[in-house]
């Protein structure tokens, strides 16, 4: 097996590093080391007595074969592929992808593409959704519809609105054949539609909540279309997951992580956490990783059942070219943010400045530089430059970026979520104000059912009118 290889450094939101009012102390960390093996412990607990089913998502080999097999024989059948998805449902695929396949993978030719072309219709925006059918070639074009309850409006309305134009351009019995459904295998309107037109489905594991899915046919089957070796993805999350049944704090770095960002939150007011990878492949997982935090602590309710009002802001940033945006308030104004910056030890492409001019000597000091070498010193310096104003920052470093490391990265993250949830008191499963905002959707579009709720919306609020 691949072993696990992300490194976490954090001697910058120690005390020692950035002074007491905004660091750590050995003795605060260690003084909750014993609650953080409680919760190693009770997650294991959990999933040897049956629950927390995402842990096992890395062992389906059969479903790696299955999908690709299917990718096999898809990739250079199509042109183009859309898929439609959003939030858990399309933010997986689109990181791993982002990570793992050419970054302008769409523009290659065909011959020199690993897979079709990728258009993501994840927001029902009438002007993304029309370019996108007029770009693409109908004829050859495949399509993943992903919903885990099946039934979400914006990719429901988005699917309905390709599956219209792909029958009208196709014939709806080679549009059948065109369109994949990745959704729950029993239930839900997605379900009942496939299995009434004989789609060609693929299973969103049950039990398992959206954001956490990944290493399932929901990230997996984009992914291998595009050409992501899934398999290494399955070993590498498998490798984290070794290292996650560590009970010591210290020696499991995503129970680590979860305590400095807990204690960072609620004894240091750094109520935002940064995530900065100085890697463009990377700032999908970061993108991902925003939806994991914010809808698992987010939460109103303590698992007591009171009001607690629990989470950490998530923010991604891209390293370097946040440092020219974001950095100057990061480093002067309000003092709330706990940062993660990840670091690359070996880009994947060797880029070298030669040819500085004659006469500018201030440019020598890049001459017979590696531009992986300068983005990774522009990542040590800011650093120095946020410890030096006290503002607390994690470093995680990889060797390089491959499927593994990609793996390690979501299982590491998934276990940090639900870890730091046991520490906010929060289920870290389910999504109640997603959900709200769903139904509210549904009641102002007419939906059957939702009457009621209508009804509440319709009523126009009294008093002073604000608008300007
Ligand atoms: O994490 C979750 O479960 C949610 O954020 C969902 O991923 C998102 O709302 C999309 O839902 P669905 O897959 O049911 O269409």
């Amino acid at each position: 097996m691949t072993d696990s290889r992300i490194k976490l450094d954090y001697r910058n939101v120690m005390a020692a590093a950035v002074g007491d009012a905004n660091g750590l102390t050995d003795s605060a960390l260690r003084s909750i080391a014993s609650k953080a093996t409680q919760e190693i412990e009770r997650i294991w607990a959990e999933h040897a007595a049956g629950d927390q089913k995402w842990i096992d998502l890395p062992d389906n080999k059969a479903l790696v074969a299955e999908i690709e097999a299917f990718a096999a024989e898809n990739r250079d059948k199509y042109d183009d592929f859309i898929l439609i998805g959003i939030g858990g449902s399309s933010l997986g695929a689109i990181s791993a992808i982002q990570a793992l396949a050419h970054p302008y993978r769409n523009l290659l030719a065909k011959s020199e593409r690993v897979g079709p072309r990728l258009f993501v219709l994840d927001n029902p925006d009438p002007e993304k959704v029309a370019a996108t059918l007029a770009t693409v070639n109908l004829d050859k074009t495949l399509v993943n519809v992903l919903s885990k309850s099946g039934q979400t409006a914006e990719t429901m309305a988005n699917f309905l609105v390709v599956k219209e134009v792909l029958e009208q351009a196709v014939g709806k019995e080679r549009a059948r054949q065109q369109i994949v459904a990745t959704t729950d295998p029993e239930s839900g309107l997605l379900r009942k539609l496939a299995d009434q037109e004989g789609y060609r489905t693929f299973p969103v594991p049950p039990g398992v909540d959206g954001r956490q899915t990944v290493l399932s046919a929901v990230g997996m089957l984009p992914a291998a279309l595009c050409g992501v070796d899934i398999g290494g993805l399955l070993d590498g999350a498998a490798a984290m997951r070794e290292r996650c049944k560590a009970t010591d704090m210290f020696d499991n770095a995503a129970a680590l992580f979860a305590a400095i960002a807990y204690l960072s939150d609620t004894e240091k007011g750094k109520t935002i956490l940064v995530m900065m990878p100085y890697a463009d492949a990377l700032f999908g997982i970061a993108d991902w990783f925003r939806q994991l935090w914010a809808e698992s602590l987010g939460k109103r309710l303590g698992i007591d059942g009171k009001e607690v009002f629990a989470g950490q802001t998530p923010i991604k940033a891209l390293g370097a070219i946040d440092q020219h945006s974001q950095i100057q308030l990061y480093t002067e104004g309000p003092n709330d943010k706990l940062l993660c910056l990840t670091g690359v030890e070996r880009y994947r492409a060797d880029v070298k400045i030669d040819g500085t001019p004659a006469g500018i000597p201030d440019l020598d000091y890049l001459d017979g530089a590696e531009l992986g070498t300068l983005l990774d010193r522009e990542r040590m310096a800011t650093a120095w430059a946020l410890t030096e104003a006290k503002r607390p920052n994690l470093m995680l470093t990889i060797p390089t970026i491959d499927a593994a490391i990609v793996g390690e990265f979501y299982f590491m993250y998934e276990f940090q979520t639900v870890v730091a949830g046991g520490l906010y008191g929060v289920n870290p499963f389910g999504q109640p104000g997603v959900e709200a905002g769903k139904n509210a959707t549904y009641a102002l579009m007419g939906r059957e059912g939702y009457e009621a709720l209508r009804e509440t919306l319709s009523k126009a609020p009294a008093g002073t009118d604000y608008t300007a």
